[in-house]
Parts: C-alpha cells; sequence; structure tokens
C-alpha cells in the first residue's frame, strides 16, 4: 500500500481509522467511508485521483465476508494500469503521445518515428531511427510457408479474419519468443509484428482478390511500401506508390497508433498478463479491434453513408438513431466528450487526397451529417461528436482500398501502440495476471436429478 503506510504505524495499516481529529494520522486525501450496515468507518486513501480497489476489501459484514468489490462493467470508471504512453483529455480534445500534441506529431514525425517514440519513450537520434528502420525493414519478409495459410482461406474471407490468423500463426514460426522477459528477444519481436504487419495485410489483401502475393521492397518507406505490396500489378512490373497517397497514409498511420487503455489495447494487455508470446497477445488485440465498435467502425461509416446515398434521406438516419433503432457510426467516444482531434487532422488530409483521387462523393453527405447531428439535442445532451472512423473510410475508399481492409489499415499501425502497452504492463511490477471479479447471479446450490 503505497502513500498511506508513511502516515499510519505498520501495525494499524488495515484497520479501520478512527476519526477525530487527534486520531487522524493521515495527511493524504482520503475518501471517508461509513459502513450503514456495521456502523464501521474507513478512511482510504485517494492517490491519482482514484482508490484502489483492493482497499475496499477490508469494509466487511463479518469473517465470512469478502469484503466489498467494486462492479464495472465495460471497466467504464477503473484505472486498471498506469502508464506514461498516451495521454488523453476526452474534455479537452487532446491527445499526446509520450507527452508531444498529436496534431505536432502527425504534421512533423514519419509513422515509424512515432512507433519508436511509443515503444521506447523518446523521440529517436538520427542512428538511433537508421537502426529502427534498417531492423524493421529487414522483418518485413515473412516464411514462404505463411501464403499456405492465406491460401488456405475462403475466396471471400474477411481481411481482418485473415490477419488475425495469420498474426497468431507466426507464434508457431518464433517459439523464441516467448522469452518476453529477455530484452533483446522482445526487441526483435517487435521489429518482425511492426515490420511484417503490412505483408500480412497486404497478402490478405491480394488473396482476396486473387492476385499473386507481391514481396517487400527494402527501397521503399513503410507506407509506400504498404501500397506497393497491395496494388503492384505482379512482381515484375515497376511499381511507384504516388508520393501524396503514401504521405497521407503515413499521417493516418501515426494518427491510429495508439490510443491508450482502447478495447484493442485492453486485450492486448490482458492476454498479455499471462505471458504468451507477444504474436498471441496481438491476434487477440487484432479480434478486439475487428468490432464495429471499435475499428471496424470505419467501414461501417462508410456502408452507412452508402446507404443515406443523399443528403434527402439524412433527417430519415438521424430519426432511426433517435428512436435507438441504430448508432451514427463514426460518432461517439468512451473518453472524448469533445470533438476527436485526429477526426479534424483526418478532415484536413482528406483535402490533400481527394485533390490527387477526384473527391468523394459521399463526402459531402458525412459533412451535412456532421452539421445536422451537431446541432441536434440528442448528440449535444449525449456529447456525441466525429471521432476518428468519421471521415478515415472516405480517405481509404478514395485511395482505393476495398471497404472490408479498412479495419486492417486501422491494425497495421496499432500494432506499435499494442507493442509498447503490452511491454509497459509486463515490466510493471504493480501488474498480475488479469482475473476479474463477478456477482453470482445464477442458481444456488442444486443436486442432479436421478
Ligand atoms: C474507436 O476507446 C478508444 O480509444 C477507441 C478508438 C481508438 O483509437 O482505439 O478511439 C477507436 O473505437 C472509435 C469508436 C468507433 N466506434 C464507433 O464509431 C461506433 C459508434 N459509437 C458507439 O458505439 C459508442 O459511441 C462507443 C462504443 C464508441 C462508445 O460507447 P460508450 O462510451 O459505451 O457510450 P454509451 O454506449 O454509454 O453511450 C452513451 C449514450 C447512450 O445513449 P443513452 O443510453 O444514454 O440514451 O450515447 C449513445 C448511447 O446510446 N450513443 C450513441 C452513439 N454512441 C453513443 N447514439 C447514437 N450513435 C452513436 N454512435
Amino acid at each position: 500500500m503505497p502513500f498511506l503506510s508513511s502516515f499510519i504505524p505498520e501495525d494499524s495499516i488495515n484497520d479501520p481509522v478512527v476519526t477525530g481529529v487527534d486520531n487522524i494520522f493521515l495527511m493524504a486525501d482520503t475518501l471517508a467511508i461509513k459502513d450503514s450496515r456495521t456502523g464501521k468507518e474507513y478512511q482510504i486513501p485517494i492517490v491519482d485521483g482514484t482508490i484502489r480497489a483492493a482497499d475496499l476489501r477490508q469494509i466487511k459484514t463479518g469473517d465470512k465476508d469478502f469484503g466489498l468489490e467494486t462492479y464495472d462493467p465495460g471497466l467504464v470508471n477503473t484505472a486498471v494500469c498506469k502508464s506514461k504512453i498516451t495521454y488523453i483529455d476526452g474534455d479537452a480534445g487532446i491527445l499526446r503521445y509520450r507527452g508531444y500534441p498529436i496534431e505536432e506529431l502527425a504534421e512533423k514525425k514519419e509513422y515509424l518515428e512515432v512507433a519508436y517514440l511509443l515503444v521506447n519513450g523518446e523521440l529517436p537520434t538520427k542512428s538511433q531511427y537508421e537502426d529502427w528502420v534498417h531492423n524493421i525493414t529487414y522483418h518485413t519478409m515473412v516464411h514462404e510457408n505463411v501464403k499456405k495459410f492465406f491460401d488456405g482461406f475462403h475466396y471471400d474471407a474477411h481481411p481482418m479474419g485473415m490477419l488475425v490468423s495469420s498474426i497468431a500463426a507466426l507464434s508457431t514460426f518464433y517459439p523464441g519468443a516467448k522469452q518476453i522477459f529477455d530484452e533483446n528477444s522482445r526487441r526483435l519481436q517487435i521489429f518482425r509484428l511492426i515490420g511484417k504487419i503490412p505483408t500480412l495485410a497486404a497478402f490478405a489483401y491480394r488473396h482476396s482478390q486473387g492476385m499473386s502475393y507481391i514481396y517487400p521492397s527494402n527501397d521503399l518507406k513503410y507506407a509506400a511500401n504498404f501500397l506497393a505490396m497491395m496494388y503492384r500489378p505482379s512482381w515484375t512490373t515497376k511499381y511507384e506508390p504516388n508520393p501524396v497517397l503514401a504521405k497521407a497514409l503515413d499521417v493516418l498511420f501515426v494518427l491510429h497508433a495508439d490510443h491508450e487503455q482502447n478495447c484493442s489495447t485492453n486485450a492486448m494487455r490482458s492476454v498479455g498478463s499471462s505471458h504468451p508470446d507477444p504474436y498471441s497477445a496481438a491476434a487477440a488485440a487484432t479480434a478486439a479491434l475487428y468490432g464495429p465498435l471499435h475499428g471496424g467502425a470505419n467501414e461501417e461509416v462508410v456502408r452507412m453513408l452508402e446507404e443515406i446515398g443523399s443528403k434527402e434521406k439524412i433527417p430519415e438516419i438521424i430519426s432511426q438513431v433517435k428512436s435507438g433503432k441504430r448508432l451514427l457510426m463514426g460518432f461517439g467516444h468512451r473518453v472524448y466528450k469533445n470533438y476527436d482531434p485526429r477526426a479534424r487532422i483526418i478532415k484536413k488530409i482528406s483535402e490533400e487526397v481527394f485533390a490527387v483521387t477526384g473527391r468523394n462523393p459521399l463526402l459531402d453527405i458525412a459533412l451535412e451529417l456532421e452539421k445536422v447531428a451537431l446541432s441536434d439535442d440528442y448528440f449535444i445532451k449525449r456529447k456525441l461528436y466525429p471521432n476518428v472512423d468519421f471521415y478515415s473510410g472516405l480517405i481509404y475508399q478514395a485511395m482505393g482500398f476495398p471497404m472490408d481492409i479498412f479495419p486492417v489499415l486501422f491494425a497495421i499501425p496499432r500494432m506499435s501502440g499494442w507493442l509498447s502497452q503490452w511491454q509497459e504492463g509486463l515490466l510493471d511490477p504493480d501488474q498480475k495476471i488479469v482475473r476479474p471479479r463477478q456477482i453470482y447471479t445464477g442458481y444456488p446450490e442444486r443436486h442432479v436429478p436421478e
């Protein structure tokens, strides 16, 4: 028990602290709790704006009682870890990676520099960056047998299903990855996962198109290399990705790299807490991202905009949402109760992309939908603003990506965030295997009938 112990004699550390000025040893912030069931009073320390849930266990009605627990479905109001990686102020619409504002990183840094920052805690020096890029570049290839996994999928397999499976399969190629507390092994797996996820993503796309797989080109930068593996007609034909689109994709990778304890990162940390190899944890995180409420939303946004089809249909959709018949995909956020700063940047990038690809006609519907929603009390009262997924899909569609690839484009950069969070959790002495409690609401004991 941190902090509190410096104010209360060791032997009475767990006793309920008797109130009264001369008996209060505490100088710290505390939460005074009076249990009406027993009349006992407790002083629970408040540290970093939280109380430790374990401190509630002393609040009992008797010896048989396990003690008070918290009930928080979806962990809406529960901090599960301490982290130095990403900071979000949802009310102010602030997002920082290792203290740097997302707006500055998106404007000034490449995705691999930001990936280095997330994983290592500082921006790289020139030589550190050269080593980092070299190591990741030389780990973009996958074992030839990996292609057989993709060949085994149905022609219409969803790319996210293929990505989840192939990331998990990689764990069988690198048994040494189980040495998660060996720093060199961890660093090697981080190179491999950041390097190989674009290759796996491109293989999933090529399989779905019935095209041959294109290997990575070591002379191309990260985002350009991914575009080449996606769109190069064949290995024998030269292919230069459009530099404006490659740059726009790199910025989108920066914006999607990390986002503190979102659903998929929580999956990465939770699975990681039982100490498997990082490929297995990353497969779980990718599966969590697949959901339409999370990373799958960018695909659902475009499907929704296509269903709307014209500005005239917007009032009908808004009334369906307000009557609870559907969600407005790309709107709302567990943390942001303001405009998602990433959505603002993505909206700006869309103009640069559309200057090359031609304007996506769905943009006009999206802009009108945002205008109508942000002036409607239903959304204002619930603080529902466009999130990162509202505009990203429009850019991806304009860049020629099929809709079912959109969540894959989210997973590629989020890999560096997942790995930085996984590593931080592993090295945190406070972390234990994740094993939540429950409120049992089932049958009392009963016996199997003869
Ligand atoms: C991402 O967590 C992260 O950081 C995620 C992410 C990341 O970078 O990792 O930012 C990426 O996942 C962005 C979110 C993408 N998902 C969507 O766009 C899907 C649509 N959004 C909703 O599903 C929802 O807003 C969530 C899941 C994003 C957040 O849900 P919460 O925090 O659990 O909020 P809630 O469901 O408790 O909603 C509060 C109220 C409810 O209404 P009431 O019951 O109070 O009347 O707002 C309503 C909800 O019905 N509401 C919506 C809505 N989102 C919330 N109503 C209509 N449309 C919506 N989109």
